[in-house]
């Protein structure tokens, strides 16, 4: 300790001063960004990977729109594939491997595979994956459980099928001449390979920004950890189709993550990888040094965190962004923003501070896409989130990782986490409208058309409790 104590400042802080605009409408200013040095977003929102925040159906809510949802790695390897799974077969207008069942199956069996894999509809082959039906949700809607598949699915010779991968006009042409929802893709030998969908097709037109891969499927991050059993999980989940990697570590400044990154990076070279979570130049250098392709910034910020209680450690999150992106910067590198954004405000000043993207998991824990029911307290919804260091979120994975939990394990717990609950905000498609209008409205205010001009622009002015007072309503009574 030398003496000199240094200020860091947050969100709340400042304020981004105004500057002359060219831009007549918000339409002219456009969102897209780097999550990673080859990965570009549409909009710079990418959902936490928090137990509460990220699975299946957020992730996919968050490419629709053109952000990026991470899967979180508090589940078994095959739970977490799964969810991957789900976000990559979701909405590629040509399934590549559709799921498909034998006509002896029963009605009831077919049900719950529908059901477990999230699908309307089921292509029913024998065993050489020849074509023999399909099976749709209307063909078992009011079916006996104990029927065969055979029994209830549109047979072969009333199907049409194509033989080869057509362009997205040729299938919307097709559907609609026969009235189908489901167009086959079968090789000569009437075997399958692949599937169109009506259902897929409307998704397609209906999300312009959506993020997608070289085949047209959803984008989607999963994260995994340090521990030599993680390198499984990896390989697993690259497997699946995961897009992008993060290595997601409390404190990513550290030996153990820094070896974990360059393994990783040696294992899996063609795929991006975030890494984290720093808060200081040094951090982040050490770990694009080692080959991290983005760094995830934020030690303590987060709206479920109490680590700067705990720990006594952490940097003030404009500050951490600050520093954190001007070393990015210099290394060609972008950063993630993670935690503490609690509106489209932040979101501005977290981005125009240098941040390529922002994590969330605050804004969205509260939307029908987060895992976890809603619950009614007082006549209002909510829904519950925790810390993944919370006391409930760590004594799981010692239950999971241990198969039991003992009686040391509750005093052995050190929380850096709370569980709280957040109010209930409906469709995550609302949440990120809200905070998108706001970014442009800001980029506007900035005087820029897009990220990296506000960046150039912005100027930040320090503002008292007076000033942060004076933002907010006053002397009204809110109705
Ligand atoms: P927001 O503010 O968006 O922040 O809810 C989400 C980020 O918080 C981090 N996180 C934690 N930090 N203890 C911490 O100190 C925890 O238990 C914890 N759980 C999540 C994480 O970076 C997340 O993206």
């Amino acid at each position: 300790m030398n003496g000199k104590i240094k200020v860091a400042l947050t969100f709340d802080d400042v304020l981004l001063v105004p500057k002359k605009t060219e831009v007549a409408s918000r339409r002219e200013i456009t969102l897209s960004t780097n999550l990673t040095r080859n990965i570009k977003l549409n909009i710079p929102l990418v959902s936490a990977n928090m137990d509460t925040v990220t699975e299946s159906e957020m992730a996919i809510a968050l490419a629709r729109e053109g952000g990026i949802g991470i899967i979180h790695r508090f589940m078994s390897v095959e739970d977490q594939v799964l969810e991957v799974r789900k976000v990559k077969r979701s909405e590629s207008f040509i399934v590549e491997d559709p799921y498909t069942l034998t006509k002896d199956k029963t009605v009831g069996f077919a049900r719950e595979f529908m059901k477990q894999k999230s699908v309307g509809g089921l292509l029913i082959v024998d065993v050489n994956n020849k074509l023999e039906g399909i099976l749709s949700r209307r063909d078992i809607l009011f079916a006996d459980d104990e029927l065969l598949v055979s029994q209830v699915m549109t047979k072969n010779s009333h199907i049409i099928s194509v033989q080869k991968k057509i362009s997205f006009e040729e299938a919307r042409k097709i559907l609609h001449e026969h009235r189908i929802e489901k167009l086959p893709i079968v090789n000569k030998n009437n075997e399958v390979k692949g599937l169109i969908t009506s259902k897929d097709l409307r998704k397609f037109e209906k999300h312009p920004l959506a993020l997608k891969d070289d085949k047209g499927r959803l984008m989607v991050g999963a994260a995994v950890g340090v521990k030599t059993e993680d390198f499984e999980r990896a390989n697993e989940l690259v497997k699946a189709g995961t897009d992008v990697l993060v290595l997601d570590i409390a404190h990513g400044h550290s030996k153990q993550a820094i070896k974990v990154i360059k393994e990783l990076k040696k294992k899996f070279p063609k795929i991006d990888l975030i890494a984290g979570n720093v808060a200081t130049a040094q951090g982040t250098k050490d770990l694009i040094v080692a080959g991290a392709d983005a760094v995830k910034v934020g030690v303590g910020p987060g709206s479920i965190c109490i680590t700067r209680i705990v720990a006594g450690t952490g940097v003030p999150q404009l500050s951490a962004i600050i520093n954190c992106s001007k070393e990015a910067k210099r290394l060609g590198v972008p950063i993630i923003a993670d935690g503490g954004v609690k509106n489209s405000g932040d979101l501005t000043k977290a981005l125009a501070a240098g941040a390529s993207s922002v994590m969330c998991g605050n804004l969205f824990a509260g939307t029908d896409e987060a895992p976890g029911i809603t619950q009614l307290r007082n006549g209002t919804k909510y829904k519950v989130t925790r810390g993944m260091a919370s006391f409930g979120a760590t004594l799981g994975r010692t239950a999971r990782e241990n198969g039991t939990i003992k009686d040391d394990d509750f005093s052995d717990v050190v929380p850096e986490g709370v569980e709280a609950m957040v109010p209930y905000k409906g469709k995550a498609q609302d949440v990120i409208k809200q905070l998108t209008g706001g970014l442009r409205s800001g980029i506007s205010y900035c005087g820029a058309r897009n990220i990296k001009e506000m960046q150039k622009n912005a100027e930040f002015i320090r503002i008292t409790a007076a000033g942060v007072r004076e933002s907010k309503p006053h002397d009204v009574e809110l109705v």
